[in-house]
């Protein structure tokens, strides 16, 4: 039910960007916990783009500290951080026009935490849906404090920035509403409209799996990273999952995996995963591959091409990560003002 509405307004949404794309003001962001692959690019990161460049505002947020939350330490931080920034450039995210920064970069950003905890109650916490099963899947023997509050700080993410909207999957929408529920309270709890409450714009993410034929993961270590080489993606490509049947076919419920490659090729070439699939006929899993690896790696061969650049001029990306930062912490001082304001801690 809910999906449904949320749908139906996304669709408005996407109308309304159509019309005035600078009245929008969008943050996304994502942890860094390991490379960027092939189902970020599908699911979120070519949106990122095709929004920058209709005219929106887009802030793309590190969210650095929220690694902590299922697990004890950020390891290889430095390293990811770097994928992600080059990913980002080589996919076409212009610094000019999109500002990408990390959360323990804005202490303002995350000392609205404080105040925003005080807005949420703990069955409302406990009850959230995404973090119950991040539990169910945590490495941890025990959930720490910041997994059952992380969701008001990714709240504290949107709103320091009064982003009006939040282009998700299904999964965070939970999150979303504890943003929204936050926005209003404040607002009637304060008598003043500082936070404006943002919406989710949920995109139509194909369900790309894993080369394993499950859930695409970079913890199961079945992806293919947008860092890999053409010879690295032929050779994860010609190791993935498939079924005996010589004949290929488009049926995501009884063929998973091969469906799940057919549907890469697709997404690839800008073609429907039935007219692939019938493309193939009989021609049985090596010809299925070979399609899908020269598809990908014709679509990341500019991508590549410009990441090694950028990998070339690390104090380059550095910098638009510190300007990105140091813009998010004029925005966020500025926020924290007015909210230390409202809570008459001006002193
Ligand atoms: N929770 C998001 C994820 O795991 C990442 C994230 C952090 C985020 N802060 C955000 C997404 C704010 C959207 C808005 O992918």
């Amino acid at each position: 039910m809910t999906v449904t509405i949320e749908h139906r307004r996304s669709a408005e949404l996407e109308e309304l960007i159509d019309q005035d794309a600078a009245a929008f003001r969008i943050l996304t962001g994502d942890r860094p916990t390991g490379q960027l692959h092939l189902g970020h690019y599908f699911g979120t990161l070519r949106n990122r783009v095709r929004l920058q460049d209709l005219g929106a505002e887009v802030f793309v947020l590190i969210a650095d500290f929220q690694v902590l939350t299922d697990r004890d330490t950020a390891e290889r931080l430095e390293e990811y951080v770097t994928g992600m920034l080059l990913d980002y450039l080589a996919i076409g995210l212009d610094p000019a026009r999109t500002m990408i920064f990390a959360h323990s970069a804005v202490p303002a950003l995350n000392q609205l935490l404080l105040p925003f905890l005080s807005l949420v109650s703990v069955p409302e916490l406990n009850r959230n849906p995404t973090v119950k099963d991040e539990i169910a899947h945590s490495r941890q023997a025990s959930v720490s404090g910041l997994m059952l509050t992380y969701p008001v700080h990714q709240a504290a993410d949107i709103l320091f920035c009064k982003a009006n909207l939040v282009p998700v999957g299904q999964d965070q929408l939970p999150h979303l509403e504890i943003a929204r529920l936050i926005a209003r309270r404040f607002n009637e709890r304060y008598g003043r409209p500082v936070f404006p409450v943002p919406d989710a714009l949920l995109s139509a993410a194909p369900l790309l799996l894993g080369t394993d034929g499950t859930k695409m993961s970079k913890s199961r270590g079945n992806t293919i990273p947008l860092s890999a080489t053409a010879d690295e993606t032929a050779r994860l490509i010609r190791g993935a999952k498939t079924d005996s049947e010589r004949s290929i076919s488009y049926d995501p419920e009884r063929r998973p995996a091969v469906s799940s490659l057919v549907l890469l090729a697709a997404l690839c070439l800008g073609r429907d995963p039935r007219d692939v699939a019938d493309g193939l006929g009989d021609g049985g899993a090596a010809a299925l591959k070979s399609v899908v690896t020269t598809a990908v790696n014709d679509l990341l061969a500019p991508v590549r091409a410009r990441r090694a650049e950028y990998a070339r001029d690390l104090g380059y990306v550095r910098q638009v990560l510190r300007d990105g930062n140091e813009r998010a912490n004029e925005i966020a001082a500025a926020t924290l003002a007015e909210v230390q304001s409202a809570l008459g801690m001006r002193y």
